[in-house]
């Protein structure tokens, strides 16, 4: 019984991360006639010192973005950190016209103070942001990022299911292209370098 219930949720599971994964290649690439995709856009947060920042505030500078959670325990740190070395690699004076840019899918745990302290692991100058429950939900609409908790365990913890993708948007908020979780540090380096 428990086993055919994990069964049914495992493969709901793949059906919701394949319908995700539609979603996010109709936006980024299904409409080519449109020219740039639909993806990024107006979004208001809240900084580590609880401050509202929108995206006007990073007007003038690429931004990396990537929507995660400071508890997962993989993908999102080594997304964040294959980033920062990228940003390592391209050197300071290139490095100087991007901003990585964390935003939490976890607003309950992701308190403006964890995603604080969560962005000084990465990249010097590394933005953490979080939000009330809607403005992160709208924020993840607009970069058609997929992402819903999963039931909590015995003891309260909890996963977050979401779409790794890592983008890179234009000073003037525009999108310019993406990365998976399975892009290195050189890949990153190298596409920033000709795309700076
Ligand atoms: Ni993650």
């Amino acid at each position: 019984m428990r086993r055919g219930l994990q069964l049914g949720l495992l493969v709901c599971g793949v059906i919701v991360a394949g319908l995700a994964g539609y979603w996010l290649w109709w936006a980024l690439e299904g409409r080519p006639e449109q020219g740039r995709p639909a993806v990024g856009g107006p979004f208001e947060l809240l900084d580590g010192e609880g401050r509202k920042v929108t995206e006007r505030d990073f007007r003038g500078r690429h931004m990396l973005v990537y929507f995660g959670y400071t508890f997962c325990p993989d993908v999102c740190p080594t997304t964040l950190f294959n980033a920062s070395q990228a940003l390592d690699e391209i050197g300071p004076a290139l490095a100087s016209r991007v901003r990585l840019v964390f935003i939490s899918v976890d607003p309950e745990r992701d308190t403006p103070e964890v995603v604080k302290e969560y962005a000084g692991h990465f990249h010097a100058g590394t933005v953490g942001l979080t939000g009330a429950p809607e403005q992160v939900t709208a924020a993840a609409r607009s970069f058609r990022i997929y992402y819903r908790k999963a039931a909590p365990e015995e003891d309260g913890d909890y996963l977050v299911d979401h779409s790794s993708i890592l983008f890179l948007m234009d000073g003037e908020g525009r999108y310019v292209t993406h990365f998976s979780h399975e892009a290195t540090a050189d890949d990153m380096a190298a596409a920033l370098k000709r795309l700076l």
